[in-house]
């Protein structure tokens, strides 16, 4: 059972506005000192992607008893997070591509010095919001949800997959391979953003907690099969990023290793796995299945 489209379609574009609105509000001005590494944040982040994390952990706050005021920061802190992955990622030593959402890559644009710190300073920025004064939650939840985001972060997460992407690039990886390094490049970050929203909830169920954790882990592989697959089949234009991209590099990923037939049946089952855990909730987790139906039916 999921919400019907229309009304997710609306869900999805409030709370797409809604981290826009957050993120630009707390992300220093242009106009403030140094202008130009201001400036080149303000790029990596706003006006482009899909929000995909911020959407997670709005919606898996809601399933948990979190008001969309209480996960504003975790949501935006995860959109930074995951944008400094991406200005780093696209940069010369790593994946070298020149086009991100649509338009230059960070470095492209301000240069690779400027992009890296820019990366560094929007990671600063997403613990400095959870943190925070502005944050909507007690001090125990926001440590809860900082360690998680750091976590999720690191060489046990999103630095961690990023690493063992270079090193495997040009080898074969065994399934069991390939699924660990996913999970970590990308998985982790998709986890955290879910199980932040549920941490701020007051009075989190553990039931309730360990469906988001176990839906997310999923969901966050999935994720990653599907823009493995999408590299392949997409077009640039669609995708707002180089397409063919990992079978240039020869890189490791589910469309090489299992063929784009046997890819696609996973991402399916991965898909199905992920929501087994919510179906007992009902009408209550409509939301984050139509969240993981958006997730493994995208086009881009
Ligand atoms: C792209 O993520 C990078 C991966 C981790 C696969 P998204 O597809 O969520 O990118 P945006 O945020 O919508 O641009
Ligand atoms: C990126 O994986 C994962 C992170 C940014 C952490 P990819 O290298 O496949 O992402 P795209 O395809 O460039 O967006
Ligand atoms: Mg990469
Ligand atoms: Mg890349
Ligand atoms: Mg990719």
């Amino acid at each position: 059972m999921s919400a019907t489209p229309l009304q997710f379609a609306e869900w999805t574009l409030a709370m797409q506005s809604r981290v826009e609105y957050v993120l630009t509000k707390h992300m220093p001005a242009e106009t403030e000192a140094p202008h130009t590494l201001h400036r080149a944040m303000r790029y990596a982040v706003l006006g482009g992607g899909k929000r995909v994390r911020a959407l997670l952990a709005y919606a898996a706050g809601e399933f948990c008893g979190a008001s969309a005021d209480d996960v504003d920061m975790p949501a935006a802190a995860v959109e930074l997070i995951h944008a400094f992955s991406l200005v780093h990622d696209d940069m010369p030593c790593m994946d070298d591509d020149d086009l991100r959402r649509g338009k230059p890559s960070t470095h492209k644009q301000f240069g690779d010095a400027t992009a890296l710190l820019a990366g560094d300073a929007l990671q600063s920025l997403a613990f400095e919001l959870i943190s925070g004064a502005h944050s909507a939650t007690q001090p125990s939840q926001q440590v809860s949800i900082l360690h998680c985001l750091a976590v999720a972060t690191g060489s046990r997460g999103m630095a961690g997959g990023q690493s063992i992407d270079l090193e495997s690039t040009g080898i074969k990886l065994t399934q069991s391979q390939l699924a660990q390094m996913h999970a970590l490049k990308t998985g982790a970050l998709i986890q955290a953003a879910a199980m932040m929203g549920a941490y701020s909830a007051d009075n989190l169920d553990s039931d309730k907690m360990t469906a988001v954790d176990t839906f997310s882990k999923s969901i966050g592989l999935a994720f990653q099969v599907i823009d493995d697959i999408l590299d392949t089949e997409a077009d640039t234009a669609t995708l707002g990023k180089t397409a063919g991209k990992d079978a240039e590099q020869d890189k490791s990923t589910y469309v090489t290793l299992l063929g784009l037939d046997t890819a696609k049946t996973l991402a399916k089952s991965l898909y199905k796995q992920a929501i087994a855990p919510l179906e007992v909730y009902g009408r209550e987790a409509d939301r984050l299945i139509s969240l993981a139906n958006f997730i493994t039916q995208r086009q881009f």
